[in-house]
């Protein structure tokens, strides 16, 4: 080890390694967005899931609307102050009850969304029963066809109207998420989903309009939207998730620079097959997952880019090319790479997807200066 070298060599692999500097560059990068457009940054926490990076990514600001993706979420970052929560995720009959008694637990507000009549009826009559209410937006499609109504169906109107008519709750607008914006790496064509994700949740909110419902929430986002958006008119703030950390997946969409990946699984070499051309190490399927998304741009994405520990600048050409529950294999073309990492080596894999693969993992190593310096937990689980 060299006196400069980070020293990882107390810590157990696999584990994940973020870096301070990159997770703070890419929570102004956003913040400075949303501030340039006018409209609050309603980060959805389902990517971090850890207070310590929510407060980065809120500027420490106590009042900040966040988003979460489960309850559990919810229930932790309510417990650490903050009180605007939007859950989005469609709600289900059987989480009522719980909803019901964290708002009462931590005074906070938590926001649901639904998409259809029955679950807006099922809403109505559990919160009349309970004496207890609900705010809730209406989830719209813009184009993604994973779940919301069309921003011009009638569909919109049934369920406005039933969430409408009862005493016991509060429809406060409208959301929607262009997922479609995956499908593509070129600015402009994401430019132009993000117009069509605006103009749809815009004029779902018109239409509520006239028939008296007044949106006070307007929401739309996902990172590569809201990165390339040109407009936001008529919007009140945006959601996005994976921007702390990025990822291969957005890096090879040309949504950030290598530069900008914060998060990393250290691991360490368990073998050399080489007669068989590849290298063991010890982060597997469980450990990056085997979610492939940053594949269709980077073919050579594999599971991961495998990195020099220390610099985290990508050994030639070398990615985790098979996975097996606990086993990583990393195919190996230059014999040299085998005297490189030998065994009990670490590396860095810098993941396709910085979402799934957090979520095998209870915290991160936080690396500051060159220093390991803090250990963050994660709030895994529903
Ligand atoms: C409803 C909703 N909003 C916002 C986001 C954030 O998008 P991204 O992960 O692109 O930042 C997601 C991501 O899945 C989502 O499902």
């Amino acid at each position: 080890m060299n006196d400069n070298d980070i020293d990882f060599t107390a810590i157990e692999t696999p584990c994940l390694i973020l870096d301070r500097e990159r997770l703070g560059k890419n929570a102004k990068r956003f913040l400075d967005i949303a501030k340039g457009h006018k409209v609050a940054l309603r980060t959805h926490l389902k990517t971090v899931k850890s207070v310590a990076v929510a407060k980065i990514l809120t500027d420490n600001d106590p009042t900040a609307k966040i988003t979460v993706s489960t309850l559990l979420e919810a229930e932790y970052f309510s417990s650490y102050g903050f009180k605007d929560i939007l859950y989005a995720v469609g709600i289900g009959p059987n989480k009522f009850a719980r909803v019901a008694a964290l708002q009462n637990r931590h005074a906070a507000r938590i926001m649901l969304i639904t998409d259809n009549v029955p679950m807006a009826h099922s809403a109505a009559a559990f919160a009349g029963i309970h004496g207890v209410s609900f705010d809730f937006l209406i989830e719209i499609d813009s184009g993604d066809h994973r779940s919301g109504v069309l921003p011009d169906s009638d569909s919109l109107l049934e369920v406005a109207q039933v969430l409408h008519d009862s005493k016991a709750i509060n429809l406060c607008g409208v959301l929607t998420h262009a997922g479609q914006s995956y499908s593509s790496n070129d600015k402009q064509a994401i430019a132009e989903i993000a117009e069509h994700e605006r103009a749809a949740v815009v004029m779902a909110a018109d239409r509520l309009m006239d028939m008296g419902v007044n949106s006070q929430v307007i929401s739309m986002g996902s990172t590569p939207t809201v990165a390339c958006a040109r407009d936001l008119t008529g919007i009140t703030e945006v959601r996005c998730g994976v921007y702390p950390f990025f990822d291969l997946d957005q890096y090879g969409r040309g949504i950030c620079g290598y530069e900008d990946m914060a998060l990393s699984v250290l691991a360490t070499v368990t073998g050399h097959q080489r007669e068989a051309g590849h290298l063991i190490i010890d982060a597997g399927g469980l450990a990056l997952s085997k979610d492939i998304s940053a594949q269709r741009f980077l073919p050579d994405a594999g599971y991961g880019y495998v990195c020099n520990a220390q610099s985290l600048e990508r050994y030639l050409g070398l990615s985790v090319t098979a996975l097996s529950q606990e086993h990583g294999k990393v195919a190996v073309r230059d014999a040299v790479l085998f005297d490189q990492l030998p065994i009990g080596a670490q590396l860095r894999v810098l993941p396709n997807h910085a979402c799934f693969t957090a979520a095998a993992y209870p915290d991160y190593q936080l690396l500051e200066r060159g220093e390991l310096t803090a250990c963050w937990p994660r709030v895994n689980g529903w």
